[in-house]
C-alpha cells in the first residue's frame, strides 16, 4: 500500500473481528518499524506481549474491543530529561510506524493511554525508570469508522524572519 494511503485511510479501531492474527507477522512488522528515528540510537522501545490472564486483569471497558492481541510499549526514559523527552518522541515514532505498516496489511489497532497509571504499569512489572507509551490492541477491523477532521495546516503554520 502507498505510504500516503496508509496515512490518509488508517484509523483507529475500536471493534474487531475474531480472526487471530499471526503472531509471526506482528514479530515483522515490528521489525520493520524499528526504523524509526532515535537520537543517539538508544531505541528506547521494548514490546510486552499481555497474555489473556493479564488482559483480564487490566479491567479494559471494552476489554480492548475482542482485538486478537494486545500488546505494550514501553520507552526507556535515559539518562537526562533531554533523554527522556526525545525517547518518548522517537518510541512514538516506532509505534506510528508500526500503525501505518499494520494497516498497509489490513490490520487495525486501538491505541489505550491506560498504561499512563501507575496501578497499570505495576500489574505490567514495567520497571521504575520506562513509560508505558501505549498499549495497542491490534486486529482485523469489524468497523472501519469515518476519517475525523483535522484543522487546517494552515491555522497550524507561522512563520519567523
Ligand atoms: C498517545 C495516544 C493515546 C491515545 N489514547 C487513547 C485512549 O486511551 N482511548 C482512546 O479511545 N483513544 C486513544 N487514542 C486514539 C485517539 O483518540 C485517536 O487517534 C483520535 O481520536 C483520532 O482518530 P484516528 O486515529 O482514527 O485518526 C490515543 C492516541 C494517542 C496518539
Amino acid at each position: 500500500m502507498d505510504i500516503q494511503k496508509a496515512i490518509a485511510d488508517r484509523r483507529t479501531i475500536k471493534k474487531f473481528k475474531q480472526d487471530s492474527i499471526d503472531e509471526s507477522l506482528v514479530v515483522s512488522l515490528l521489525e520493520k518499524a524499528k526504523m524509526a528515528p532515535n537520537h543517539r540510537m538508544t531505541e528506547p522501545w521494548n514490546i510486552l506481549f499481555i497474555g489473556k490472564e493479564t488482559r483480564v486483569e487490566l479491567k479494559h471497558k471494552t476489554d480492548f474491543g475482542g482485538a486478537p492481541i494486545v500488546f505494550a510499549i514501553t520507552s526507556s526514559h535515559g539518562k537526562t530529561e533531554v533523554e527522556h523527552s526525545e525517547n518518548l518522541a522517537a518510541t512514538a515514532c516506532f509505534i506510528q510506524n508500526f500503525l501505518l505498516l499494520a494497516w498497509a496489511e489490513g490490520i487495525g489497532a486501538f491505541w489505550s493511554s491506560m498504561g499512563a497509571s501507575q496501578a497499570v504499569k505495576e500489574k505490567l512489572q514495567v520497571p521504575a525508570d520506562a513509560d508505558i507509551t501505549g498499549i495497542l490492541a491490534i486486529g482485523y477491523p469489524e468497523e472501519i469508522p469515518a476519517a475525523k477532521e483535522r484543522a487546517d495546516i494552515q491555522t497550524k503554520i507561522s512563520y519567523l524572519k
